[in-house]
């Protein structure tokens, strides 16, 4: 499988995702300003995706202001912050910037070894919680083989490469237990209609689309035997951040008593923040719920409410799997805090 960002020779190459599933390019973004554009675009996106970007953009800023071997490390740590800034809720951007500046002292050369770094383990992490996540489904859900619900895109265009919460439902389709995944289409820019369905065809996993709001009615009519997403950002308490919609289906996961999983790399892990009350939740022009595609679906002048995330509390999350293992969020992340 082909990594969904590369580094060549100073240009951060990443598979925009704007353009699919019509069509399948690279972007080749030479500096921080594209490389940020890019990231709020969403053209780069997914937590642990817009993380690696961060920090590979990081190490093009450390090159770019680095002559006769001093670096000017005051300009790198100001495009730093603002490279951090440029999406406020997947932690993974914020922690993987920080992470590089950590190793600043080193020069351009060590930034970017600390940038590939992030880069390969993103990928290895990722597999390793898919496959703990894997084990868990199989545990919890006695029907198989498996109808599995996910929400947005947390495969390998959200990651490095292999994915989070798809990561899982590709491990548990190659051993076999995939009936059908169903998927929110993710409004208001189609994570799930552009991205997910483009992941599972290629994947060869049997898969429908549902409009989001029907996601609760497929767990109440009992369609659904797991649900499993991704996070943008897990508090202490185990709150998590995830695209806006995933509190819905948790709500109704719980009452239609579905297992609900999260898989994400404990890079998402934010244990600094108490609760989700804390977690700044990042909203998006009105112009993206108004209209799409350049047509409007609203009258002019409409406003619009449009967060990019909602928070879905501990209390309904059956677990939290990341590369380590499993974590019941009260229990294990509210040890990691202390
Ligand atoms: O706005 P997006 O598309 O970046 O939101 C992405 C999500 O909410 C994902 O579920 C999350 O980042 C996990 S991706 C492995």
């Amino acid at each position: 499988m082909t990594r969904s960002i590369a580094w060549q020779d100073g240009v951060i190459e990443a598979v925009d995702q704007c353009a699919l599933p019509h069509e399948f390019r690279l972007l080749r973004l030479r500096t921080v300003d594209e490389v940020i554009d890019a990231i709020q675009r969403l053209a780069i996106r997914g937590a642990p995706a817009i993380g690696v970007a961060g920090a590979l953009a990081v190490a093009q800023s450390a090159r770019a202001h680095t002559r006769d071997a001093v670096c000017d490390e005051l300009a790198v740590r100001a495009e730093a912050q603002r490279i951090a800034d440029a999406r406020p809720t997947a932690v993974n951007l914020s922690w993987a910037v920080r992470r590089v500046l950590g190793v600043l002292g080193g020069g351009p050369d060590a930034v970017l070894a600390e940038a590939l770094q992030i880069l390969v383990e993103d990928e290895e992490r990722n597999r390793s919680a898919a496959g703990h996540a894997a084990d868990l489904v199989l545990r919890l859900c006695g029907r198989k083989p498996l109808r599995l619900l996910t929400h947005c895109n947390t495969g390998r265009l959200a990651t490095v490469a292999w994915g989070t919460a798809l990561g899982a439902i590709r491990v548990l389709a190659e051993a076999g237990q995939v009936d059908e995944v169903l998927f929110g289409e993710t409004r208001p820019l189609l994570q799930g209609a552009r991205l997910t369905a483009w992941e599972l065809a290629e994947a060869g996993i049997p898969h429908r689309m549902l409009v989001d709001s029907a996601g609760p009615a497929a767990l109440a009519a009992g369609m659904v035997d797991c649900v499993l997403v991704g996070a943008d950002r897990v508090c202490a308490n185990g709150d998590v951040a995830n695209k806006i919609g995933t509190y819905s289906l948790a709500l109704a996961a719980s009452r239609a008593r579905v297992p609900f999983v999260v898989v994400a790399p404990e890079s998402t892990l934010d244990t600094s923040l108490a609760s989700g009350a804390d977690i700044v939740i990042e909203e998006r022009a009105a112009s993206e719920v108004t209209g799409y595609g350049g047509l409007a679906v609203a009258p002019a002048g409409t406003g619009a409410f449009n967060p990019a995330f909602d928070v879905t509390p501990a209390e309904l999350v059956t677990a939290v799997v990341t590369e380590s293992g499993l974590f019941h969020p009260q229990e294990t992340l509210g040890e990691l805090a202390s």
